[in-house]
């Protein structure tokens, strides 16, 4: 009986693992309004398919196919073009949303100057948006589009194809809150401000608006456009403050300098994050064990000489398969009993692909400690583990039979008896020289 539970419960156990292991996944729900054209987006959609994403196509307020069904999502991927769509069928809530996510859904996410479902959901991921009605302006550089639509230079991401021409963007910015899991993807330019109209004659007012709520200036670069942020389950969500930059048009727009733009590019890369194509990264396995020995002890003894290994793989999208990842170099394990007691930096090693490795001494002190390791990076998955061990102080019979540090002890001990040898030896000698003097002496 026993056999079976254990052997069921390693089997629920493995496939669980199988479950994780397919990862992302390749169906994507697009939740488009029916002001907008599929067709607009061909670039953007047939780019998806190309990569074998199957999408199914529903407008919002449609009740088929249903984001989730008893509370299982149907979808891998949800995308939400629905910018200014102010009502939904009922299976599409901010709450129901934030679900998918907290069951592995990763969404896509378009907001608009209006006021919708959408905009306050992006608020509670800490996003601030601006008051309504003010989509982001820029006079710079001169060209012949309306000022609200804007090129904007891509700056240095892990998630970016370094190079990225710069991309058209046409909505609204946002400000960021204080949330650790923010990944800004594209900020706006220095030069650009969120205002309710064209001519600057309300810029004042604006200004004096912002002063009054107490929010700073919507203007210059630290301005939000384009903002990931990744879940404690690692599900990722992208906003973007503008459908039109996924559309063919700013695909095929050139830049006012005359080059090609970089949306095509810009909208794969931010997919192939969110959908956790690219950044994708996992923890194996862990083991530790004495230096010099296989297997985990039952319990360490203090001042052992630990060896702990991370096997790490990074998913890739090209083979659909998990490959070693032996890319992170700022890695640490920590040894903690409350506190962290040790902190040391879990290197990769070389010539063996995915194996972090590294050996330490266990500290002067016993009780339960764990094995930490938590690396959070900005666009990459948190990674986490965390293993208890107790650690015991020596038995009775394994503390060393001779100290070094006793030698004071050792030597008065030995100076004592060699001492007392000397002083015998003398004081018996000497006891027979003075019977042989006094002998001398009588005879
Ligand atoms: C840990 O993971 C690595 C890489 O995936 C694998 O080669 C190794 O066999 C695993 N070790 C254990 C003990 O499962």
């Amino acid at each position: 009986m026993r056999f079976f539970v254990s052997a069921l419960v390693s089997f629920l156990a493995l496939a669980n693992n199988v479950f994780a292991k397919s990862g992302t996944g390749d169906s994507v729900l697009v939740v488009i309004d029916p002001s907008l054209k599929k067709e607009d987006y061909s670039k953007f959609f047939g780019g998806l398919e190309e990569r074998g994403y199957q999408l199914t196509f529903r407008g919002p307020r449609d009740a088929h196919p249903p984001v989730e069904q008893y509370g299982i999502p149907g979808f891998s991927h949800v995308i939400l073009f629905t910018p200014e769509t102010k009502s939904y069928a009922s299976d599409i809530t901010p709450q129901s949303l934030v679900g998918l996510l907290s069951e592995n859904t990763n969404l896509l996410v378009t907001l608009s100057t209006k006021q919708t479902p959408l905009s306050s959901l992006s608020a509670e991921f800490s996003l601030i948006p601006p008051p309504p009605g003010t989509p982001l302006i820029s006079h710079h550089p001169a060209r012949s589009e309306p000022a609200t639509v804007i090129p904007i230079p891509v700056s240095e991401s892990p998630l970016l194809t370094p190079g990225t021409s710069p991309v058209w963007f046409s909505g609204v910015p946002h400000a960021f809150g204080n949330s650790p899991y923010l990944v800004p993807i594209l900020r706006a330019t220095s030069e650009s401000f969120a205002a309710d109209s064209l001519d600057d004659s309300g810029a004042d007012a604006l200004v004096d608006a912002s002063e009054k709520a107490g929010e700073g200036l919507w203007a210059g670069s630290h301005l939000g456009l384009v903002t990931g942020f990744q879940t404690l389950k690692n599900s990722r969500v992208v906003f973007a403050g503008g459908v039109e930059m996924f559309s063919d048009e700013y695909a095929n727009k050139a830049l006012p300098d005359g080059t090609p733009s970089g949306n095509e590019k810009f909208v794969k890369d931010i997919t192939a994050w969110a959908f956790r194509e690219t950044l994708a990264l996992r923890i194996d396995n862990t083991t530790h064990h004495r230096a010099g020995e296989e297997v985990p002890p039952e319990t360490y003894t203090t001042n052992d000489q630990i060896v702990y290994t991370a096997h790490i793989s990074a998913y890739d999208p090209k083979t659909s398969s998990w490959k070693p990842y032996s890319g992170i170099t700022d890695m640490q394990l920590e040894f903690t009993m409350l506190d962290p007691h040790i902190r040391i930096a879990l290197p990769p090693v070389a010539g063996e692909p995915g194996k972090y490795q590294v050996q330490f001494r266990a500290p002067d002190r016993h009780g339960v400690f764990k094995f930490v390791v938590d690396w959070r990076r900005k666009g990459y998955p948190l990674l986490q583990t965390s293993t208890t061990v107790p650690v015991v102080p020596p038995r009775h019979d394994q503390y060393p039979r001779f100290l070094s540090a006793a030698w004071p002890y050792y030597a008065g001990a030995i100076s004592t008896s060699v001492g007392f040898f000397l002083f015998s030896a003398l004081w018996l000698a000497g006891d027979v020289e003075g019977k042989k003097k006094k002998g001398l002496k009588t005879e």
